[in-house]
């Protein structure tokens, strides 16, 4: 698709589909012609255009710049050796539920600023948040649209009564912070405090799930991959971007077409949908060399992985630290990282998401 026909147009689906490295750059770069607001009643910075994007943004990037992000290195490898260790004698985990799944989730929830003791009642949340793409039962689809609003309205006042406290008695964490941060005067409602915390919790925990188990079964698809990075752990970072690349958790962004636009022959008119596929330019040979390989220590990587533009993710420095927090703590307890043997790898039920649904190791 990306070499026949780079952007067309999908009847069925009734958006447009944009394949190549230079087009999806195009698209992510240009929010004044490909605007994220898709839905109005929305005002996350995930999907507000320039300049409520910018305001949003700013307020929080502060907590998430590599430098305090790495701040936070001793308690992932701290919260992940107490994940690992009750396997360790066992010699095999389920890579998803025992690990990819709760790290993302605790870190998360230390960083908003979650009492420990809501720790499960946090992470009962944020599953149904995500809830639907790892779990295809037949529970109808108005059962679990009914689940998700309950769930939203239970987190809104959750995250609502700390904020409250938090107004009274701040303390060092993130709602703490959002609470105190101001911009040209400005401060953030009640209700965008509650709904970045909520943000954080869609756009960062299965994302990041994925990514790590993406990762591992690089490895265990790779043996001789993981004795070079045993030898050379300072590759993990670069073989972490090159995951990003090939098997990348989000393979697709969606956008809407502001005015009619060209692009690459192909005329889009306002109000159109149109889909980004970084999973497609990842892999385009005009910006990668043999881009069908894993080259774990690839240079240049201009992967979109994590997108591209304003709306860059603003999680990477974190999704990447325990990334790489997990790789290095698994290559070293583990000879040799398999799949066990005899198990089928379900893919995730979604367009948008690359990643399965077990990953027994
Ligand atoms: C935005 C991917 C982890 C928070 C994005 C975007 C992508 C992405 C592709 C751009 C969306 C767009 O342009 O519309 C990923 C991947 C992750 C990951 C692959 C894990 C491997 C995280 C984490 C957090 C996070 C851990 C937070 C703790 C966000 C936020 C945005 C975002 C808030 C919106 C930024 C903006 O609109 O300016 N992410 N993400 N993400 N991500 Fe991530």
């Amino acid at each position: 698709l990306r070499d026949n026909t780079p952007v067309r147009y999908d009847e069925h689906r009734e958006c447009w589909d944009v394949f190549g490295y230079e087009d999806v750059k195009y698209v992510l770069k240009n929010p004044k012609l490909f605007s994220s607001a898709r839905d109005r009643a929305n005002t996350s910075m995930l999907t507000t255009d320039p300049p409520k994007h910018k305001q949003l943004r700013d307020l929080v990037n502060q907590a998430f710049t590599p430098k305090a992000i790495e701040a936070l290195a001793p308690r992932i490898q701290e919260i992940t050796d107490e994940l690992i260790a009750p396997h360790l004698s066992e010699g095999h985990m389920e890579l998803i539920d025992d690990l990819a799944t709760p790290l993302p989730v605790i870190v998360i929830a230390e960083l908003i600023g979650v009492p420990a003791a809501d720790r499960q009642k946090f992470k009962d949340w944020s599953d149904v948040l995500v809830k639907g793409a790892r779990d295809d039962s037949e529970q109808a689809f108005q059962e679990l649209l009914e689940e998700k609003k309950r769930n939203m309205q239970e987190l809104h006042i959750y995250f609502t009564d700390i904020m409250e406290e938090r107004r009274l008695q701040p303390k060092d964490d993130l709602i703490s912070l959002l609470l105190a941060a101001e911009i040209d005067g400005q401060q953030l409602t009640s209700d965008e405090v509650v709904g970045f915390c909520i943000l954080l919790l869609a756009a960062g925990n299965e994302t990041t799930t994925n990514l790590i188990t993406n990762a591992v079964r690089i490895l265990s698809e790779q043996p001789e991959l993981q004795q070079e990075l045993r030898e050379h752990p300072e590759r993990i970072t670069s073989a972490i971007e090159e995951t990003l690349r090939y098997y990348p958790p989000i393979v697709a962004i969606g956008r809407v077409a502001k005015e009619t636009v060209e692009l690459n022959g192909q005329t889009i008119q306002a109000g159109e949908q149109v889909i980004s596929w970084v999973g497609a330019a990842n892999r385009d040979s005009t910006q990668f060399e043999h881009p069908e390989d894993f080259i774990s220590d690839r240079k240049p990587n201009r992967h979109m992985g994590f997108g591209f533009g304003i709306h860059f993710c603003l999680g990477a420095p974190l999704a990447r630290l325990e990334a790489r927090v997990v790789l290095h703590t698994l290559l070293q307890h583990m000879g040799n990282i398999q799949l066990m043997p005899g198990t089928a790898l379900q893919p995730i039920q979604s367009a948008f998401v690359f990643g399965v649904k077990h990953y027994p190791i």
